[in-house]
């Protein structure tokens, strides 16, 4: 699904200082991850998935060359200029589309999130294979991936037990909201079969929620800095870490562990074997 508007500026927190919301996008803490994921020589060209300004500033920083692949014209216009670097070159593509044309072959790739937005395990296995075609020797590829985590325990995260959370002072905003999308209504927006998680839905029961006064204002608030009305692939851990070992790379995961959302949404760190 092409991301519209509407997703795209719930996401900032800050338009003046371009500043976005944690959680949804990545925070300084897991640019760290993004940095200290890259091959000590760092000199060589770089493709970014996606338009992560946090992530294309610390590649523009570091690389010779970069390019950011997005989908979203949107996405470009809003996010393009957050980043100005003569290093950078944007192209307005589908990933997958993109890969296939160019014969180019890059030493790091990286992209946060971006998975999630596939139509399910047949298009990941298609973009992860491309990707694994693309990296030059030595290169690595650098992603943060949702998952349904090896032990989710389905009762901690419904909606009513983050409210309960969250009114307690026991999580954060960005804590609550991000969670609140993949996890609060699992059970009636996911389908196992998939892994496709209907977020139209769930945002449509947020909305009700709110107008019945079970959800207030400032949780409706909080919950819409990560609005997506599309599906998001949400595969399990064990799934996802299969799909990534039918790929002849090494592949490393990496976990923080200062927000609750670590626990769902960790780095995986992947170089040519
Ligand atoms: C990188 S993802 C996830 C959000 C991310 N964590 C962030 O920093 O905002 C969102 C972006 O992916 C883009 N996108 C989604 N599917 C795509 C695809 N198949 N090809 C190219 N871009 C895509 C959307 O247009 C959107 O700008």
């Amino acid at each position: 699904m092409v991301w519209e508007a509407e997703f795209i500026t719930a996401r900032i927190a800050n338009p003046a200082r371009r500043l976005r919301h944690e959680a949804g996008s990545p925070n300084t803490e897991e640019i760290e991850v993004y940095r200290n994921a890259l091959p000590a020589e760092r000199e060589g060209c770089c493709l970014v998935l996606g338009m992560t300004p946090e992530l294309r500033a610390l590649m523009a920083g570091i690389c010779a060359e970069v390019v950011s692949v997005d989908s979203s014209a949107v996405a470009i216009a809003e996010y393009g200029p957050w980043v100005a670097s003569p290093r950078e070159t944007i192209v307005e593509a589908d990933w997958s589309r993109f890969l296939q044309q160019i014969g180019q072959r890059f030493d790091v790739i990286a992209g946060d999130g971006i998975f999630g937005n596939l139509s399910g395990s047949d298009a990941a296995g298609q973009l992860l294979r491309a990707i694994h075609d693309h990296l030059a020797p030595g290169g690595v590829f650098v992603t943060r991936m949702a998952l349904v985590p090896e032990a989710f325990e389905e009762a901690r995260w419904t909606w009513t037990a983050l409210a309960e959370q969250f009114r307690a002072g026991d999580i954060g905003e960005a804590e609550f909201g991000l969670t609140l999308r993949l996890f609060g209504f699992f059970r009636r927006f996911y389908d196992v079969e998939s892994a496709m998680l209907d977020c139209a839905g769930v945002y449509q029961e947020i909305a009700s929620l709110c107008e019945s006064g079970a959800l207030s204002m400032r949780e409706r608030e909080i919950a819409w800095r990560y609005v997506f009305r599309g599906k998001n692939w949400l595969p399990t851990e064990t799934a996802w870490e299969g799909l990534l070992a039918e790929n002849a790379w090494l592949v490393t995961r990496r976990e923080l562990r200062s927000k609750s959302w670590h626990a769902y949404y960790p780095f995986y760190v992947c170089s040519r074997a």
